[in-house]
């Protein structure tokens, strides 16, 4: 089969490295990739929302199955964009509706949706520009700190933890006027919850559904997890506190009521559903959903798949994925991300990597995100630049040997943390 894998980001290039091994792949494509999905695939210079063009291009080359990466083009209806056109209904597509993909994009309608079917999660209230007092009478009923989320989707900058009620009243009325623009029109305000956070992906043909490994990320630019916010600096999994008893909890009160709900509202799903869940003394609570893989989880998760992970796409797309198996490798896999000097913030592209042989000769597994080949070299073109994955029989193995790994590649103002597990 032809597969059509889009995005271009480590999470992309973890899953298209996990696509490629299948036998059922004759050729993958990854739009628009990067320069370690050039070595697994071909890369082709699409954008992920050009729809006509990918559509166009999955004609052309008689690609049968595209698997979604990021949720911008979920969240844009790219499932419901194929599946509207007579030339490409045929085309399997992993990714929700645009109807579904409103469990990231929208967060009010995940807070809704949850309160329909019983989910836990924060308490919370929705507020408009109009309704400003009463989203100021409700802060004042929540203990500090204070949880400000934007409506729509602000590539992960739309979340505001403020320690003091003033401080969250001032904020409040900055997003409402306009602060993330038209995804702040409208501002969910919750209740801090406090525990451990951890990641579950979920793969569902709208129906049945598989849990795959649990991982953990560090969202943190430091140590400690401390400073900036940023894409996700490194990954563990499994992670030791969702044990059998957690993910039973998990199971009954979040997934299955959540495929169940879908279903009942009409809503098609055949994807991956990404639980940011929080465990508040033993109980599991809903942060957020995504509507796809999470970055970098996917990259330690990625290394836990025994399946073919195409057979069980293949599984979601004809509805039938209770037939298949999900195996899953017992060793622990970690993840580090090397990042480039000042990122979240300000930082330089164009710097030339060295060290993928003296890497390539290890056991870990490399893959790709900000990364791009000019003139026969690897340069950076990204704040997150390589994440760098090991198995180990404990956390402690896997990191180490990441962490040998992190050495040997080199750029001009490289930067980890040393740190990445430390809570576990
Ligand atoms: P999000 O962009 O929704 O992933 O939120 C970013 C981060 O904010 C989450 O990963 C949590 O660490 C934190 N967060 C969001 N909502 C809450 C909450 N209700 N209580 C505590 N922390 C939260
Ligand atoms: N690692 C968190 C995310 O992908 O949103």
């Amino acid at each position: 089969m032809k597969v059509l894998l889009l995005g271009s980001g480590g999470r992309e290039h973890a899953l298209a490295w996990k696509i490629a091994q299948s036998p059922r792949v004759e050729k993958l494509y990854i739009a628009p990739g990067n320069a370690g999905t050039g070595a697994v695939g071909e890369n082709v210079p699409l954008k992920a929302t050009d729809f006509d063009a990918l559509k166009a291009f999955a004609l052309q080359n008689e690609v049968q199955m595209v698997v979604v990466g990021p949720e911008d083009p979920l969240v844009k209806g790219i499932y419901d964009s194929f599946k509207q056109d007579d030339r490409t209904r045929h085309i399997a597509v992993i990714g929700p509706t645009a109807a579904g993909a409103q469990l990231e994009g929208s967060k009010e309608f995940a807070k809704a949706f949850m309160m329909r079917h019983g989910i836990p999660t924060a308490r919370y209230k929705s507020i408009t520009a109009e309704r400003l007092q009463e989203g100021f009478d409700f802060l004042a009923t929540l203990k500090a700190p204070y949880v400000l989320k934007a409506d729509g989707l602000c590539a992960g900058k739309g979340v505001l933890i403020l320690p003091d009620l003033q401080e969250a009243q001032r904020e409040l009325k900055e997003m409402l006027g306009g602060m993330f623009g038209q995804a702040s029109a409208t501002v969910v305000i919750e209740e801090f919850l406090s525990g451990i956070e951890c990641s579950v992906f979920v793969l569902t043909d709208g129906c049945h559904y598989k849990v795959l490994p649990v991982a953990k990320d560090y969202k943190r630019i430091g140590e400690g997890d401390k400073g900036l916010n940023t894409g996700g600096m490194g990954s563990v999994t499994p992670v030791p506190f969702a044990d059998e008893c957690f993910m039973e909890k998990v199971r009954t009160r979040i997934i299955e009521p959540t495929v169940n709900g879908l279903q009942q509202e009409g809503i098609l799903y055949k994807g991956f559903i990404f639980l940011g869940l929080i465990n508040v003394g033993g109980e599991p609570m809903v942060i957020e959903y995504n509507v796809r893989m999470g970055d970098p989880e996917t990259e330690s998760v990625m290394l836990r798949i025994k399946s073919d992970l195409v057979e069980l796409l293949e599984g979601v797309d004809a509805g039938n994925l209770d037939c298949y198996q999900l195996e899953e490798d017992p060793r622990t896999a970690a993840c580090v991300m090397l990042v480039s000097g000042g990122y979240p913030e300000a930082y330089e592209k164009g710097k030339v990597m060295k060290g993928f042989d003296k890497a390539a000769a290890t056991d870990s597994i490399l893959f790709h995100a900000g990364t791009v080949e000019k003139e026969g070299e690897i340069v950076t073109n990204g704040g997150r630049v390589i994440a760098v994955c090991s198995y180990g029989e404990t956390k402690e193995e896997a990191l180490a040997k990441s962490y040998r790994v992190a050495e040997m590649i080199d750029f001009d103002k490289k930067y980890f943390r040393r740190d990445i597990g430390f809570d576990l």
